[in-house]
């Protein structure tokens, strides 16, 4: 960079009203130790659990004190003084202000939404960025909105030809006026073990699994209070695979990984409570299953237009060797140990060049869009 010229100004928003609130503080945490300070200048923004935004001062240290995970030890960048910290009369207190989410964001260059789950990975943060006009890391609204919704992107998955676990979804409604009803279809075209998810969320929150009957009812008012729509999937005995997407119209992929998890299933708590899930990475498959995965998970990167980045998963059947799509995250993991950034780093690019990357990948987005809008 030319001396003296200005650093890109960032703005990291994180937070937010979604079940994966915590997971989105430590994903942000990670992101501010890498990002490469010597390019760019750093505005973190936080939302809280009510949907307030939050920046000057501290907000990750101000949102993590009533965060269910703790961030991880170790020391962060100090906030840095910018000329929007002053904009903004930071209280002497350190503490962050509320702000207007949309006068904040017109006011950088480039928006890195850390948000995992809805208002946030579901277009409607990337809606606002749209009406600001500021380039933003990451899908566009529609491939935010498809990707979230596990119902929508399934039937895109089939269209595009990809294999897809047998399932059926039902409305809460239908659930809840006729569960016998809901049961038979389950018993008949899936059977069980089964698992009931919200079709609008991640980090398994909602999600159970279900061995009897006897279970599906308590399954399905646990995922319902978190969407009003419900997927019902056959139980696959599977490994679990994941791979890694970074780019725009040309994406490329990272090598395969695989999640060995904790528990009888990647839940919650296996994810980001309890330690002792395995990250095996690269993953011990044949050359053919990896480049089958990889194939794969561009077309669903595609299909579903996403942009930026994405982490597209998959199930490798036991006894059958077949390769399911699982589902796509268009904002994932991005913690020091989640897989999105390390399956980067095994294949040579490190989480700040990784950074680094989906920034410009944003701006040049924004560029091309903005050349043939005709405007
Ligand atoms: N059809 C299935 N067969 C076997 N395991 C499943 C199935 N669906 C989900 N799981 C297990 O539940 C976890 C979470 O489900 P997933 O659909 O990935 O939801 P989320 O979007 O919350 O991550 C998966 O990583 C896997 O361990
Ligand atoms: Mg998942």
């Amino acid at each position: 960079m030319a001396q003296g010229a200005r650093k890109i100004r960032v703005g990291v928003i994180f937070g937010g009203r979604s079940g994966e609130h915590d997971v989105s503080l430590r994903s942000a945490q990670a992101i501010l130790r890498a990002i490469d300070r010597e390019r760019f200048e750093v505005v973190p923004i936080g939302i809280t659990r009510e949907g307030r935004w939050l920046s000057g001062g501290d907000p990750l240290r101000q949102l993590a004190a009533t965060s269910r995970l703790a961030l991880a030890p170790g020391d962060d960048p100090p906030a840095e003084e910018s000329d929007l910290g002053s904009a903004l009369a930071v209280p002497e207190t350190g503490h962050a202000v509320e702000v207007a989410g949309a006068g904040v964001v017109q006011q950088l260059d480039v928006v890195f939404p850390v948000l995992h789950g809805p208002y946030g990975e579901d277009g409607t943060v990337q809606g606002l960025l749209e009406l600001a006009d500021v380039p933003y890391v990451g899908a566009g609204v529609l491939g935010s909105a498809v990707s979230m919704d596990k119902v929508v992107a399934k039937q895109l998955f089939e269209r595009e030809g990809l294999p897809v676990a047998p399932w059926l979804w039902v409305t809460r409604r239908q659930w809840e006026r006729d569960p016998e009803g809901v049961a038979a279809r389950v018993e008949r075209e899936l059977g069980y073990p089964c698992f009931v998810k919200p079709a609008n969320l991640g980090s398994s929150v909602g999600v159970s699994k279900v061995h009897h009957p006897g279970e599906l009812p308590g399954a399905m008012e646990e995922a319902a209070r978190y969407d009003r729509k419900l997927v019902v999937e056959r139980g696959i005995d599977a490994r679990e695979l994941e791979v890694s997407v970074l780019g725009n119209d040309e994406p490329i992929t990272s090598v395969v990984g695989e999640i060995r998890p904790v528990n009888e299933f990647y839940d919650y708590q296996a994810k980001y409570v309890d330690e002792g899930s395995e990250l095996l990475v690269p993953a011990p498959i044949t050359q053919e299953q990896s480049d089958t995965v990889r194939e794969m998970a561009v077309r669903a990167f595609k299909v579903v237009d996403a942009a930026g980045m994405a982490r597209v998963d998959f199930f490798l059947e036991r006894n059958t060797g077949t390769i399911y799509i699982n589902e796509i995250n268009t904002i994932p993991g991005f913690t020091q140990i989640s897989m999105y950034p390390i399956l980067w780093e095994a294949s040579g690019l490190s989480f700040r060049e990784l950074v680094s990357r989906l920034i410009e990948l944003a701006l040049e987005r924004h560029a091309e869009r903005r050349d043939g809008s005709g405007v």
